[in-house]
């Protein structure tokens, strides 16, 4: 029982943050404490069985028919109503501090994985996110409440029936605490066992989840692509190795229950054997025999089950372990100390010899230096996967460049306060994600104080009123999850909304009108225009019409800006943009 306990406590303590663990039960403390109080009682109330049946045997043996036994059966009686009580008390009480402290923990995530940078989401997969950020909770938090609770139970019902051993007879007790240690010897083996296929199982259950997640966002890719035997054969796969995995848990943990049957049935034969022959020499009343056996079969119970719930326990640490651990990793990209406000952009941006890799050893961005006055428009254009989007990607922060510099008004931007910096910067991608709601929640994101005057205004000028005022609903009305109800130009011009509403100085425009037929584009780009006055603009085009206006071009390719000038200059120096141009003309 000592050893289980010492077991037990080193299961817990491997977590290498004890102090995480305490951090999030000490706001529930005196609830905590109450929780394993009420399990003293729980635990010690057993004993009285044992103890009611040897004076009661006792005073039958003997002939002698004692008050004690005419009360016995209304005293269990009593005494099971108010264990039943407190069973209950603490069940409810263990429940109230595991599921606040789970959704203190799942807060905190939450809050965790919104700050958490592009890189983060780069290598992760949604269902990996969502396995670790929400199924590990609960495993945790259920398994270490449940365990807290069913470990102190135990440690004091334990206890009490082992001192009822020792009082009953010493000779038998010692004979039974040895088998007992026996018994639980196959038990320290167990982490080393099963910590792998624990986290192979998570790894699996990731992929599932993501396997539901994909099938959900690409259901259009998968029905136009007749992907329905490739994404059936994918879950098939992941569902047997997920089977494969959980027949691997139980060959590793299902031995240890028949060992501990057989060692223990052993130890129960070893004792009546003994007793019998203490009772012969009088060293043992038949009564505290019986109670003896009891006691022991009673002490057994919960050890022979514990094997299962050793499994439990551990995976449950596990998950906590891999949930502390999550909480501790820092984002790569983090303010500073110190760092400052920006609150205005009064003259220039620059990029001062920039290096950028995503992977260490292969740099995407080579040796980038240009600076942009604001209220100028760059234009980026180039080869597919020249690095368009990763330059813009830099300026508010997605990723820290590898070298050099990217200055505000001389002041780095890792030096600025990350909020403040982002404030300044609206996006608008090619494909915008939108939330789920109305049309005007997902325009207010842009700035959520703003007036109706305001929202009439931008949706105005992102060439959104006359869709808007042909719907029944207006600005509520819902567009289904992701904007799934609207079409790509409407999106877009959405996003644009969203983004006017900013009224950020700084506007990043990432292939905003690619994907469109001709009369939306030109829609679209009216919107842009307007979003483009009097701001500073970066904007990535693949149609040339479209960045022919800017103050700056820049040809990106294979990381390098080869070409930079004005359209005219580009023209007149005839070379990749010519090229590019008069071919797209034609
Ligand atoms: N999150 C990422 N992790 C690792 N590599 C990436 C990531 N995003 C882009 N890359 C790589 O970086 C390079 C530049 O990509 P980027 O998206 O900047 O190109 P782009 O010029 O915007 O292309 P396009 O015109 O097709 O949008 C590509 O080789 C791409 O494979
Ligand atoms: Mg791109």
């Amino acid at each position: 029982m000592i050893k289980k306990a010492i077991k037990k406590i080193k299961g817990f303590c491997s977590i290498r943050n004890l102090k995480g663990i305490y951090f999030y039960i000490k706001p529930y403390k005196f609830r905590t404490l109450a929780a394993v109080l009420v399990t003293i009682p729980v635990g010690i109330m057993d004993t009285a069985i044992p103890w009611a049946l040897k004076c009661y045997m006792d005073a039958v043996t003997s002939g002698k028919r004692s008050t004690i036994s005419v009360y016995m059966p209304f005293l269990i009686l009593v005494f099971s109503i108010a264990q039943s009580i407190f069973t209950y008390v603490a069940t409810y009480v263990n429940s109230w501090v595991g599921i606040k402290i789970s959704n203190d923990l799942k807060y905190d995530l939450f809050k965790k994985l919104m700050k958490c940078e592009a890189s983060f989401f780069d290598r992760n997969v949604s269902g990996t996110i969502q396995v670790r950020f929400n199924n590990d909770v609960d495993t945790a938090c259920a398994g270490l409440l449940n365990s807290l609770k069913m470990f102190s139970t135990r440690i004091f019902n334990s206890l009490s029936l082992i001192i009822a051993l020792f009082v009953i007879s010493w000779r038998l007790a010692i004979v039974a605490i040895v088998i007992l240690i026996f018994a639980l010897y196959p038990l320290t083996t167990i982490r080393k066992r099963i910590s792998g296929i624990v986290g192979q199982t998570v790894f699996s259950g990731a992929a599932i989840a993501t396997y539901y997640i994909e099938a959900f966002a690409g259901n259009r890719i998968i029905t136009s692509y007749n992907l329905y035997d490739y994404q059936m054969r994918k879950i098939s796969d992941a569902l047997n190795y997920a089977f494969r995995l959980g027949m691997k848990m139980v060959q590793r943990t299902g031995v240890l229950s028949p060992i501990m049957h057989f060692v223990i049935g052993g130890g129960v034969a070893v004792i009546i054997w003994m007793g019998s022959y203490l009772i012969t020499h009088n060293l043992l009343t038949a009564g505290g025999f019986v109670a003896f056996v009891t006691s022991v079969i009673m002490l057994y119970q919960p050890i022979k089950t514990i094997g299962n719930d050793f499994s439990a326990v551990q995976t449950s640490v596990m998950a906590m372990e891999r949930v502390l651990s999550l909480l501790k990793e820092t984002p790569a990209v983090i303010n500073r100390k110190n760092a400052i406000q920006l609150t205005s952009v009064k003259d220039q941006i620059e990029y001062r010899n920039v290096d950028f890799e995503y992977e260490k050893g292969q740099p995407v961005l080579k040796k980038i230096n240009i600076s942009i006055k604001v209220g100028q428009t760059i234009a980026l254009v180039g080869n597919s996967g020249g690095g368009k989007t990763t330059f813009v990607n830099l300026l508010p922060r997605f990723y820290d460049i590898t070298a050099g510099k990217i200055l505000i008004d001389g002041v780095d931007i890792r030096d600025l306060e990350l909020d403040s910096l982002r404030e300044k910067i609206a996006i608008v991608f090619q494909d915008n994600f939108l939330f789920t709601g109305t049309i005007r929640e997902n325009i207010l994101l842009g700035k959520s104080s703003a007036s109706r005057k305001e929202i009439n205004e931008v949706v105005k000028l992102a060439y959104l009123d006359e869709f808007v005022s042909k719907l029944p609903k207006g600005l509520h009305t819902q567009i289904g999850e992701r904007g799934v109800l609207l079409s790509g130009g409407q999106k877009q011009r959405v996003a644009i909304a969203r983004a006017f509403l900013k009224n950020a100085p700084v506007v990043i425009l990432d292939e905003a009108t690619s994907a469109l037929d001709n009369t939306s584009e030109a829609i679209v780009q009216k919107a842009i225009n307007n979003l483009m006055k009097d701001r500073t603009v970066f904007v990535i085009a693949h149609r040339l019409s479209t960045v022919r206006n800017a103050d700056k071009i820049l040809v990106i390719n294979q990381g390098e800006i080869t070409e930079a000038g004005t359209h005219a200059e580009l023209i007149e120096k005839n070379d990749a943009y010519a090229t590019l141009y008069r071919t797209q003309l034609s």
